[in-house]
């Protein structure tokens, strides 16, 4: 059995009697070299600090093992933890898990925040940017003491410079701190000497969250977007599930990648964009909306080298000779592939490939009113042409 012990900032003195009667009687106890500092005389098993990289041993954990191993962990060691791993690794019958209060429990217990109206986003692996929202709350796990000026910098770079931040460091022990800003200020004039051990609490200012679909002008483009209107049902025939990979392939200004990541948890995103300032404002564009969208470079020729995907869309290029192969070779049995055309010469590609490979073919027509004289009448945009198939 592997037992892990959720310890604070406060050390021994802050543990439950379960959880020091644990770490009384273990022969070996694994953990960061911070967290084994904690530990004091009645301690008496060997400690050893986790290795570089830590996942070879948290699989080799039980190996030789005579009798339970014990592990330190800090606050809940199933938020953003190694429990996760361990029970991931060896089966919840091997993990034995014993919580502490986490960091997240306590930053919402000293800026009194309901925990449950309450995000919560790790940078601890993740980069900044995905910590950036348009509104709400959250508490932040940060990577290390550079986090909060980071953040703060993103936030005002993305109209979030009115956000409320407060840094947490060293939580329950006795160097507790806490600070107070603005992210603009921050931006400007970044805290110099954040612990490493920090949380923040932010509260997003101006709250404009909004659910899907987006209007075409919160984001950034030059007129290659696909509208509002488009994008809706090209996202109902993406059908996003959770922890899914999507290639946006002739990305544009990335707002379908974009609003795929916002659709479900764990939606992640690679768009493909030849044109290199098109590439910036996609990475603005994810920036401003926290999403993980990496982007790639010209298709096919970065194909692979990125990851495999889920979903690919088709967005721009249909036309592009050996584009659409380069894309069904790429997609695993059950994969789903969606083109949109809008080009005489793109749709029949479509086409071609609807009779050889089945799926759907549908063509979509949208008309906005608009003012003719003092009357209102129809304003045809281009039809877009909508192939849709699962790999068998
Ligand atoms: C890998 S996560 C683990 C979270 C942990 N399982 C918990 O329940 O708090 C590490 C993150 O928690 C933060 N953290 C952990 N203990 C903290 C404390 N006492 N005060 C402030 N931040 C803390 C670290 O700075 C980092 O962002």
């Amino acid at each position: 059995m592997i037992v892990v012990v959720g310890i604070g900032a406060d050390g021994m003195a802050g543990l439950a009697p379960a959880s020091r009667r644990e770490l009384a009687r273990a022969t070996v106890v694994y953990g960061s070299q911070r967290q084994l500092d904690l530990l004091d005389s009645e301690i008496t098993g060997v400690r050893r600090a986790w290795p570089t990289p830590m996942l070879p041993a948290l699989r080799t954990l039980l190996d030789g093992a005579d009798g339970d191993v014990h592990v330190v962990a800090s606050g809940d060691p199933l938020l953003h933890g190694v429990g996760n791993s361990l029970i991931r690794l060896h089966g919840v019958d091997a993990v034995t898990v014993l919580p502490h209060v986490s960091s997240v429990t306590l930053a919402c217990s000293r800026v009194g925040w309901a925990v449950q109206d309450t995000e919560i986003i790790s940078l601890v692996t993740a980069p900044p940017h995905t910590a950036v929202r348009r509104g709400g709350q959250a508490v932040v796990l940060s990577r290390d003491g550079t986090s909060p000026a980071a953040l703060a910098r993103l936030l005002t770079d993305t109209d979030r410079g009115d956000s409320e931040v407060t840094v947490l460091e060293q939580l329950g022990g006795p160097r507790e701190l806490r600070r107070s800003a603005i992210a603009r200020e921050w931006a400007s004039r970044p805290p110099g000497d954040v612990d490493a051990l920090n949380v923040m609490a932010v509260r997003y200012l101006p709250d404009e969250r909004q659910g899907a679909t987006l209007p075409d002008d919160v984001f950034a483009h030059d007129g290659q977007l696909t509208k509002q209107a488009m994008r809706a049902v090209t996202l109902a025939a993406l059908a996003p599930r959770p922890g899914e990979l999507l290639w946006d392939v002739g990305a544009g200004s990335g707002s379908v990648a974009i609003e795929w990541c916002r659709s479900t948890p764990g939606a992640r995103a690679v768009a493909f964009e030849r044109d290199a300032e098109r590439r910036t404002r996609i990475t603005r564009n994810a920036a401003a909306f926290g999403v993980p969208v990496e982007v790639g470079f010209d298709a096919p020729a970065t194909f692979a080298t990125t990851p495999p995907p889920a979903v690919i869309f088709v967005g721009g290029g249909v036309s592009q000779p050996g584009l659409l192969e380069a894309c069904w070779d790429r997609l695993p049995a059950g994969g789903r592939l969606v083109a949109n055309a809008v080009t005489v010469e793109s749709e029949a590609v479509l086409a071609q490939w609807y009779s050889r490979h089945g799926g759907e073919l549908r063509r979509f027509q949208h008309y906005r009113g608009e003012p003719v004289g003092g009357f209102t009448g129809w304003r045809a945009a281009m039809p877009v042409t909508q192939w849709v198939v699962t790999r068998r």
